[in-house]
Order: structure tokens, then sequence, then C-alpha cells
């Protein structure tokens, strides 16, 4: 019996990198798992298929209430039940690096609008679900917030965002027993973290290269080394825990 097994996880962004690692990851210990993503999810069911559970793919914009809420009723309809949610989706990975001189209130709005906005639909979308029986719910910020990363202010401001926004939503969502944590990852090797050295406009070593000097443990990070932490967060082991920010970056950044 896996921990988690029983448990139907709902992960958005799931499509690809670092979300589709979380579906398997989650998939080995049991979970149902709902990808939930703009982009077509069918690789990333077969991969939890072959971990040996069971998936769906749902298409989802998650700026969208209305799809938000479509999301959580299919994992609901098809599972049974709304346990986990993996607040995993953002625009990363097409962002490009360039002077904030530059950035326009259109591509600063945008972002939080996916990032930030994007996170609070879902949680209103499963709380329904979640509410008579409790739940998990994890957003994915990012330990930029920590160190500033220059090129990007409206990415790290989201990540910000997300820290405080977990610490409300825990505040309210405490009484009907659901967790809500943040996990805050650094530069990881996702389809997303690779792009950036390709697209940015602005003189800078590349990201990785920066953070890999800075981290405690110097080695890269790759999706799966993100997993157990998510693991830990789903699972009845951090029953206790709310409201919490942990950094997942190999000791880039202390919080
Ligand atoms: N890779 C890193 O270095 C790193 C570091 C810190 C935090 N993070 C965070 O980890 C998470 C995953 O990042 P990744 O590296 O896998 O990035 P990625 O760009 O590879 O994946 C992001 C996923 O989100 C999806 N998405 C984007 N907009 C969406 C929308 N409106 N609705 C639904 N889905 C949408 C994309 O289609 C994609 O599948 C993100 O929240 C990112 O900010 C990543």
């Amino acid at each position: 019996m896996g921990r988690l097994s029983g448990k139907v996880a709902i992960i958005t962004g799931g499509a690809q990198g670092i979300g589709a690692a979380y579906a398997v990851g989650l998939a080995k210990e049991g979970a149902k798992i709902v990808i939930a993503d703009v982009l077509d999810g069918q690789k990333a069911v077969e991969a939890v298929k072959k971990a040996g559970s069971d998936a769906i793919y749902v298409k989802t914009d998650v700026s969208n209430q209305e799809q938000c809420d479509a999301m959580a009723k299919a994992a609901q309809e098809k599972f049974g039940s709304v346990d986990i949610l993996l607040n995993n989706a953002a625009i990363f990975g097409s962002i490009v690096l360039k002077p904030f001189t530059e950035c326009t209130s259109q591509e600063f709005m945008k972002v939080l609008e996916i990032n930030v906005l994007g996170q609070f639909n879902c949680m209103k979308a499963v709380f329904p679900h979640m509410k008579a029986k409790g739940g998990k719910i994890i957003n994915i910020g990012s330990s930029s917030i920590n160190e500033g990363v220059p090129g990007m202010p409206h990415y790290v401001a989201s990540k910000g965002a997300i820290m405080a926004l977990t610490r409300s939503m825990a505040r309210e969502m405490g009484d009907y027993k659901i967790n809500v944590n943040t996990i805050a990852p650094g530069f990881t090797h996702s389809d997303g973290g690779n792009n950036f050295d390709k697209n940015k406009k602005l003189d800078l070593p590349p990201l990785e290269e920066l953070q890999l000097q800075a981290r405690c443990l110097k080695r890269e990070a790759v999706p799966e080394d993100l997993v157990g932490l998510a693991l830990f967060l789903a699972s009845d082991d951090s029953a206790f825990i709310t409201g919490q920010m942990i950094v997942h970056d190999g000791g880039l950044s202390f919080h």
C-alpha cells in the first residue's frame, strides 16, 4: 500500500516539467491523478499509468474560474474524491529575461493572473470537494523570492504573492482540516527551466551556473529531486503542518 493509496490528486501544469514528475511520484504512492493543463497532457497520463496508477487529462486554463470548477468536478466524477491539489501551473519557461524597463504592464499583469489568481481559482474550485473531509493543498512558489533574480520582476513578485496567499488560505481552510503549504524550488532542469538561457535579453551567465556556485549542495537539480517534499506535504505525515513555505533549492537560500 502506497502512502497515498485511495487519494486523488489534481496537478495543474502537469503536462510537462516538474508537474509531470510530481504526477509520477504521487502515482507511485498510489494516488489517482488528474492532469490539468493548457497543453495536451496525454503523455503525462501515460506516464502515470506506466507507474501503476490511473489518470485523466482535463484541459484547463487556471486563470479561468469556470474551467477550474470543471477540473475539480471531473476529478470528483471520475475518481470519487478530491484530496490533493498541487497548484503547479505557472508562466515560467516562456519568460524572456530582460531589463525591468522593458517589462510592460500587460506582461506583468498576465504573469500575476496565471501564477497567483490561477492558484486562487484552483483553491476555490477544490474547496467544495474537500470541506467535509479535509485535504492537502500544495502551492508551488520559488526560492527566487529569497534572493531575487534579475530580468523577471513579475515572476518573482508572483511567487512572493503565493507565499502570502498560502498563509492567508491556511488561516481560512484550517477550520476544514485543509492544509495549505508552499514549496519553493530553486533552478531545476525542467522543460521550462531549460528555456531561459536560450531566450534571455540580459547579459547574464546561465542561471544554473549562478545558482550552482551559490548552493550548499553543488549539483544540478532535476524535477525528480523535488518529488519527496511534495509527497510529504500530500501525505498524513504532514498533518500538523500548514501555512508554511519550505525552500527546496539545495541550500541556495535560507528562509
Ligand atoms: N524549473 C525551475 O527552475 C523552477 C524553479 C522554481 C519554481 N518553479 C515553479 O515550478 C512550477 C513548474 O515549473 P516547470 O519548471 O515545470 O515549468 P514549465 O514551464 O516546464 O511548466 C509549466 C506548466 O504550466 C502550464 N501552464 C502554463 N500556463 C497555464 C495555464 N494558464 N493553465 C494551466 N496550465 C498552465 C504549462 O503548459 C506547463 O505545462 C512552476 O510553478 C514554476 O514557477 C520552477
